[in-house]
């Protein structure tokens, strides 16, 4: 009797498990390819309290990891020197930097504080990130514009926040022309490199209408840039928010995907 009402049970179990995945399935397949991706974990130093983005980048030319057109980021660190209250408090759009490059390891900390997945070990569209997003749509696109950044050639590249990776998506340094476009903001051309948000509107407006476009959107740029914001300056770094330019001509320089609008511009350096 014991026997049976336990095979029962194991067999309800079961059902359960089944039952639990097949609604996995269901919930996240049609929100996009699901890709196995690595949690990007704390790069270990040899000295525990120093993040890596702080130690001595040693890429000369070329950069770590390349793979299919697409070039991986080093794992950002979890741990930093700042507080996040002593990062708030020292917090400032910072305007002009030293004519020095940016590490690899600096732009891919900066580059996951703002959109990277922060809560996942299987990637789906939804894959939850260090900002905030409405519904967990995440209706932007970010591309890192390079002038000197070690290990990466001068262009502009764009995010993959699945594998934390970037690829060229066009060669030459465009900074000036983009300076020249957002009314003659000349710390767009001295910094080492800028990110340049985009975003696709339909991913937010397909769930939310009018209001993903007119306020939600918005609300989900201004989450990652303070991330950004905080992030560089836990870091030494400087960078300005940026929502001043020319929308026809920027869009002629930058040249994005005919769905993607730029909204935001943050050029990034070492402070003067
Ligand atoms: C939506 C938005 C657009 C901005 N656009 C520009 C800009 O085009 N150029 C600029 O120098 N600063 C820009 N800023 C930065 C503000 O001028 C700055 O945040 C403000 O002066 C307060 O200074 P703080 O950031 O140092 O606290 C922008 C800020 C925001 C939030």
């Amino acid at each position: 009797m014991a026997k049976k009402y336990i095979v029962s049970a194991l067999a309800l179990l079961g059902f359960m498990v089944m039952v639990s995945f097949a609604m996995n399935q269901l919930l996240f397949s049609e929100l996009g390819t699901t890709m196995r991706v690595i949690r990007p974990d704390a790069v270990k130093s040899a000295d525990e309290s120093v993040p890596s983005y702080a130690v001595t980048d040693h890429t000369t030319t070329e950069p770590t990891g390349m793979k299919e057109g697409k070039i991986k980021l080093p794992a950002p660190a979890l741990r930093g020197r700042m507080t996040v209250e002593e990062s708030l408090e020292k917090r400032r759009s910072i305007r002009s930097y030293r004519d020095e490059a940016l590490t690899l390891a600096q732009v891919s900390q900066l580059l996951w504080s703002a959109y990277g997945i922060s809560d996942s070990t299987t990637f789906t569209a939804r894959s939850l990130r260090t900002a905030p997003s409405a519904g967990a749509t995440y209706p932007l696109e970010l591309y890192l514009m390079v002038r000197n950044v070690r290990g990466l050639e001068p262009g502009l590249y764009r995010y993959h926040v699945e594998g934390h990776s970037l690829s060229l998506y066009s060669s030459g340094d465009i900074s000036r022309a983009v300076a020249d476009a957002s009314l003659g903001q000349m710390m767009l051309h001295d910094a080492p490199a800028s990110l340049i948000y985009t975003a696709i509107y339909s991913r937010i407006t397909g769930r939310y209408g009018d209001r993903g476009a007119e306020r939600y959107l918005f609300m989900d740029i201004g989450h990652s840039a303070q991330n950004v914001y905080l992030q560089a300056t836990a870091m030494g770094l400087g960078t300005c928010a940026v929502g001043a330019f020319d929308d026809e001509r920027l869009a002629s320089v930058v040249n994005p995907p005919l769905e993607e609008v730029i909204l935001y511009l943050m050029p990034l350096g070492i402070p003067k």
